[in-house]
């Protein structure tokens, strides 16, 4: 993710000392799905992650690959290749560690004992930050097969190649790695600190976990899964107090409200969606919202809205009269800014991880709730940057289908095209304090 930046005040002391997470495991078992999600997670929670990927370091420095031969024991040219790019991989993550970054997610097969002493050397013995293996195993075909046909053969080393052909090369490539392939071990890897994933979560085993982060990732590891299913994100319909341009409150919706309400009801009929379930928060609008949809129903006080302290119920017009310097100061860091008596986006963020690790759990969810917390969760599934984060458009009348593909999620916009006054204020050009009174309210949206 580009240009990421965030401090650890939402996860405080689980980071006591950085820690390299090294991926072990033969090609298409889900290693870089886990690695990328794991990243994603990670930055979201406030850890400053990054992945490593070894196969692209390899793409960048050679074209040389025509085939599976390529990755042969006995092909000497090709094997000083990936062993170099294996270095220039690690040398990089060690790198990001020594500046500033707290997890590295080294992703590539390294299936030997003797790649991953390698690992060891450098990333514990020379730099002496932590090391946590994933190794994820899987003896079922047909995982492994739809894995090469949903991603594998979509690879840039497969353009231009049919669909067959690239599937029967992958599978030789697995072969290959299969001949030399040594899994971790608890009596020879007696040292080791790792977690082994038994065909897409079916089973788990964790040796000697290090510290509050690897038991943090071997939870979050063993509540994903990989079943297809839709996670639809809707705020509450239009409230009275929003067409007041007042925040937060606990108002009841607006006569455009109700009816979105029963558009909602329609929607979600229409869609068919299997074992459904809602969750709203514990606030009069987006109970009033979900009433309509027939599925059984969970309110969560983590969904409330966000808590403006002082500020709960005025305008952003009396915010800027009132407490104008902290008007400013939000304008100036609104991810973590906090009210005063209320909250930040990051404590948000915090107080959210445990919606995230449900949802995780879950299969076809409609969350229905609110405009700070749905930019929070959309920032998940869309890996933003805490800096997007706050700013990220989720207009009301709205529903948003999140459905995972591949390495990410596709987000769809579905406007049940009902008006609704916008909430969304812009970050305007001028965030000093002593910024003029226009030019504090110079973005807040008109409320009708
Ligand atoms: O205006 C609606 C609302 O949900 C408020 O209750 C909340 O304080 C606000 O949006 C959050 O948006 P922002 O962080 O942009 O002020």
């Amino acid at each position: 993710m580009a240009g990421y930046k965030r401090d650890t005040a939402s996860c405080p002391n689980v980071i006591n000392k950085p820690t390299v997470i090294s991926m072990v495991g033969l090609p298409a078992r889900g290693k870089t799905y886990m690695s990328k999600k794991l990243t994603r997670y990670l930055n979201w929670i406030g850890i400053r992650t990054k992945a490593f990927n070894v196969g692209e370091y390899r793409r960048a420095a050679t074209d040389k690959y025509r085939n599976h031969d390529f990755f042969r024991q006995d092909n000497a040219e090709a094997q000083a290749i990936r062993q170099k790019c294996a270095l220039m991989a690690i040398d990089d993550a060690c790198n990001f560690l020594q500046n500033g970054g707290e997890v590295a997610v080294v992703d590539a097969t390294n299936t030997t004992r003797e790649r991953r002493k390698l690992l060891f050397d450098i990333i514990h013995v020379k730099y002496k930050f932590k090391l946590f293996f994933i190794e994820s195993i899987c003896d079922d075909p047909t995982i492994v097969e739809a894995n090469v046909l949903e991603v594998k053969v979509c690879s840039p080393d497969y353009t231009g190649m049919n669909k067959d052909e690239a599937v029967q090369d992958f599978m030789r490539r697995i072969e290959h790695y299969n001949s030399m392939y040594e899994t971790l071990d608890h009596q020879i890897d007696k040292e080791l600190s790792y977690i082994q994933i038994f065909n897409q979560g079916e089973r788990f085993m964790v040796h000697k976990l290090a510290g509050h982060l690897q038991s943090r990732v071997v939870y979050y590891l063993m509540n994903i899964h990989v079943l297809p299913r839709t996670i639809y994100l809707t705020r509450h319909g239009e409230s009275q107090m929003n067409l007041e341009g007042k925040i937060g409150g606990d108002s009841d919706l607006s006569p455009r409200g109700e009816e979105y309400a029963i558009a909602l009801g329609e929607y979600v009929e229409k869609e068919k969606i299997q074992n459904l379930k809602v969750w709203t928060s514990e606030l009069k609008r987006t109970k009033a919202t979900a009433r309509h949809v027939k599925a059984p129903l969970e309110n969560w006080k983590a969904l409330n809205e966000i808590d403006a302290g002082i500020c709960e119920g005025m305008t952003y017009e009396e915010i800027q009269e009132k407490y104008p310097k902290e008007f400013a100061l939000r304008d100036q860091d609104k991810f973590h800014y906090r009210y005063p008596g209320g909250e930040s986006y990051q404590d948000l963020v915090a107080r959210l991880e445990p919606v995230i690790m449900e949802l995780e759990r879950q299969e076809n969810v409609l969350v229905v709730c609110h405009q700070a917390v749905a930019r929070c969760l959309l920032a998940y599934f869309q890996d933003k940057s805490s800096e997007d984060l706050a700013y990220l458009k989720v207009p009301l009348h709205t529903v948003i289908k999140l459905t995972p593909v591949a390495y990410g999620c596709r987000v769809e916009f579905v406007s049940l095209n009902i008006e609704a006054v916008n909430t969304h204020r812009e970050k305007p050009k001028n965030v000093k304090t002593d910024r003029s009174i226009d030019e504090a309210l110079e973005t807040v949206p008109d409320h009708i």
